[in-house]
């Protein structure tokens, strides 16, 4: 059945509006600090190749820790599943930064989206590819079909600048002999690959082929096979919010990746991809608001993976 997702859209627009001051934006990357926190926008690309949206849906945020998906994406296309040697598939319960754990399971992330493990990941597109965020960036234009993607550099060195813990990080899976590049390279690569901007309108569009079972749905590409696609709808939805992945499943019941810039991709299987923005963010470092307008998507529609 075909839903006017048009009118559901803007019923979550108007729902939002009393949220969008209550979260807090993220500034341990300074310069994310001074996006505006009433912005606001959703988009849904349906396969079927009908478009919505509502508010800011055509204006750029930075993706941060959505590229880590893309970059999985890449890495899983091309290498299979030699990945899991060097990084887990289980949720964390720890916050996406943090150090503990890496100790004592010996420098192996517990999950790709976890900032050590998508280190990890950057590091094995570093070994493959001349530049590893290059590669990811020209996949994300691909997939987007939008060449004018591009990295907001500005937010890259303002990572760059701060990434202590990063490095932390990444020295520490050194190590352990899980870094094969040099760390400055690996975390400068990282940093561009976070700061890759997009709109909701362009996120949906570069997210639906893992709606489609791997295959890009406006041009026919494979890009992942049924299986590995349904496995990183499964990594999505277990790992994608970080420990509060629990609480996202009883909440929104999709597969979904956020980031400290406010951004959630979210997906509905067989039917859409859906991108939402709101840069405040709450304790955990999910999108409030965007959280919230998921939550109201998938009630509204009756629709989720459950
Ligand atoms: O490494 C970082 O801390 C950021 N570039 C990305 C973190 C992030 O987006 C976590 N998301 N919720």
């Amino acid at each position: 059945m075909l839903l006017d997702y048009q009118s559901i859209l803007d019923t979550i627009h108007r729902e939002v509006q009393p949220l969008l001051r209550e979260g807090k934006v993220a500034d341990y990357i300074p310069e994310l600090s001074k996006v505006s926190p009433g912005r606001f926008g959703m988009a849904v690309y349906c396969l079927d190749g009908r478009t919505f949206s509502a508010g800011d849906a055509d204006v750029k945020f930075s993706l941060q820790s959505i590229t880590k998906l893309f970059a999985l994406a890449l890495a899983f296309s091309r290498e299979g599943d030699v990945i899991w040697t060097r990084v887990g598939r289980e949720p964390s319960g720890n916050p996406f930064n943090s150090l503990v754990q890496l100790e004592y399971e010996r420098g192996i992330p517990r999950n790709p989206f976890i900032n050590a493990g998508a280190l990890v990941i950057t590091d094995i597109l570093a070994t493959r590819f001349v530049q590893a965020e290059i590669a990811v960036l020209q996949f994300v234009r691909m997939l987007a079909d939008e060449p004018a993607i591009d990295f907001d550099r500005i937010v890259a060195q303002s990572e760059q600048d701060t990434a202590h813990r990063n490095s932390a990080i990444a020295y520490f899976m050194k190590d352990f002999g899980n870094l094969h590049n040099p760390v400055a390279s690996v975390i400068g690569s990282y940093c561009r690959q976070c700061s890759i901007t997009m709109t909701c309108a362009e996120l949906a569009k570069a997210g639906s082929f893992l709606a489609q079972h791997g295959t890009i749905p406006w041009s026919g590409m494979e890009i992942l096979d049924a299986s590995s696609a349904k496995r990183l709808n499964a990594l999505m939805l277990t790992c994608g919010t970080y420990d509060a992945a629990g609480d996202f499943a009883y909440r929104v019941g999709l597969p979904a990746k956020s980031g400290v810039g406010g951004g959630i991709l979210a997906l509905m299987p067989g039917d859409a991809s859906i991108a939402v923005w709101s840069p405040g963010l709450d304790a955990t470092g999910n999108s409030l608001a965007g959280t919230y307008a998921l939550e109201r998507f998938t009630t509204l529609t009756a629709r989720s993976i459950f």
